[in-house]
């Protein structure tokens, strides 16, 4: 398990505001190797009816507060889309990405999702195991999606966002990511 640079009491997911941009933005530079455009995060708080995007922000034992972890899901018609999904190098493999995307499908299911979709390259092993253990599965792939090494995409899909499965969400949602 890594250890974070600094000890956080608590875990706290939420709504993006404007002012979380300059970290978002960096979470998603240090975690892609095709990061989205500077503007992409404020279109998607500003102007994509569709959006749902949240973030996960520590308290720092020392009273701060700092946004760790990010994630965009679209919710067209009954399908949410996992756009983006990544948690600070620094905070990873703490419990903080399931919480947060568990959140984030929740609130995709209140608004209406019946089912769940992203597409992940294919040697994200780290996050495809995240993904299967949210009930996802491979239903295809889009061979040489990645522009930078024209690696495979795999799509994966959860069709069954049903009151058992949201009740599983909401106890990952309410567990508290424990550092030590
Ligand atoms: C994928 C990612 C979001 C996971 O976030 P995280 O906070 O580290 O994940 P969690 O600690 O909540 O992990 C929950 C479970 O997912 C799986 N998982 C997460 N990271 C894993 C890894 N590196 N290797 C194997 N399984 C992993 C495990 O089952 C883990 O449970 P466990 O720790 O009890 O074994 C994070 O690694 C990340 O930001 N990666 C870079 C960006 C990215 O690839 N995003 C996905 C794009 S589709």
């Amino acid at each position: 398990m890594n250890h974070p640079l600094v000890p956080f009491a608590s875990v706290f997911v939420r709504y993006m505001r404007l002012s979380d941009l300059e970290q978002v933005q960096a979470i998603d530079h240090m975690s892609f190797t095709l990061p989205w455009p500077n503007s992409a995060f404020q279109y998607e708080l500003m102007q994509n009816k569709d959006s749902i995007p949240m973030v996960a922000e520590i308290n720092l034992t020392n009273g701060e507060k700092l946004v760790v972890a990010t994630v965009v899901l679209w919710k067209i018609m009954d399908e949410a889309h996992i756009a983006t999904l990544a948690v600070h190098p620094d905070y990873r493999r703490q419990g903080i990405g399931q919480k947060l995307l568990a959140k984030a499908l929740l609130e995709a299911i209140r608004k209406g999702a019946r089912l769940a979709t992203l597409e992940v390259r294919a040697g994200n092993e780290a996050a495809q195991s995240l993904y299967r253990r949210f009930g996802f599965e491979v239903a295809g792939r889009r061979p040489r999606y990645y522009k930078d090494n024209h690696e495979d995409a795999v799509i994966m899909t959860n069709k069954n966002l049903d009151t058992f499965y949201q009740d599983w969400l909401t106890s990952i949602a309410e567990e508290d990511p424990n550092p030590d």
